[in-house]
C-alpha cells in the first residue's frame, strides 16, 4: 500500500535537492505533500513542488482555502512519516524546543508518526555546540537525524554540513517505514 510522506522543506540552499526527492518519492509509487517554510520559498518556488508532487504545497498557517481543519493538523494526520529535507539549523532548534510558530514546526509538534531529519548547513553551524545539543535532544525523543555529508558547501567552505543525498534519504524512509521504496 502506498505511503503518504509529508516533506518539510526549509530555507537552505539545498532546497533544490528536495525537488529530486519529491520526484523519487513519486516514481516509487508513494504520495508526497510538501510543507515549505517562508524562507524555503526564497530558494525554490512552491510551483516546482506542486507540479512534481501533484499536490498543493502548504506554506501558510492561516490558510482557509485548502481544508476545513487547521492545515498543520491535517498534514500531521495524513502523514505516514514526516521528512524534513533540507532541515536548517533554525528548524532543528525549533523542533528541539517544541516551538510551533510556523506551519512546519506546528506540524512536527502535532504528529505522532516518525520524523526524519536531513540536516543541511554551513560546517560551523553544524558543529556548533547548540546545534549538536539540539541533534542530541531530538534523537533522544526518537526523531532520526541523518548524518550531514562531508564536502564542498554552497557557502564556499568545505566540511561537514551537506544535505544527505536524496537516494540515501529514500533508503532511510524505507527503513523507518519498513517498506520497499524502489524508484
Ligand atoms: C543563500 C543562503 C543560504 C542559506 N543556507 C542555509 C543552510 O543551508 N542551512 C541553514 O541552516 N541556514 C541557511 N541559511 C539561513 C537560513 O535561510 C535562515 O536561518 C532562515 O531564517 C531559516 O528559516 P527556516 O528555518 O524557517 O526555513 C541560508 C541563508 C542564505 C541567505
Amino acid at each position: 500500500m502506498s505511503k503518504h510522506i509529508v516533506l518539510g522543506v526549509t530555507g537552505s540552499i539545498a532546497a533544490y535537492k528536495a525537488a529530486e526527492l519529491v520526484r523519487l518519492i513519486k516514481t516509487s509509487g508513494n504520495e508526497v505533500s510538501v510543507v515549505m517554510t517562508k524562507s524555503a520559498t526564497k530558494f525554490v518556488a512552491p510551483l516546482t513542488f506542486k507540479t512534481l508532487s501533484q499536490n498543493d504545497v502548504a506554506v501558510e498557517m492561516f490558510d482557509d482555502s485548502m481544508v476545513w481543519n487547521p492545515v498543520h493538523i491535517n498534514m500531521a494526520d495524513k502523514a505516514d512519516i514526516i521528512v524534513i529535507a533540507p532541515c536548517t539549523a533554525n528548524v532543528l532548534a525549533k523542533t528541539a524546543h517544541g516551538l510551533a510558530d510556523d506551519l512546519l514546526s506546528a506540524t512536527v509538534l502535532a504528529t505522532k508518526v516518525p520524523v526524519l531529519i536531513a540536516p543541511a548547513m554551513n560546517d560551523r553551524m553544524w558543529s556548533n555546540a547548540a546545534t549538536q545539543a539540539n541533534v542530541e535532544t531530538v534523537r533522544q525523543r526518537g526523531i532520526e537525524v541523518m548524518e550531514a555529508g562531508e564536502g564542498d558547501l554552497a557557502c564556499g567552505y568545505c566540511g561537514s554540513g551537506r544535505m544527505p543525498e536524496p537516494k540515501d534519504i529514500m533508503k532511510a524512509i524505507a527503513k523507518i517505514l519498513d517498506v520497499e521504496m524502489d524508484s
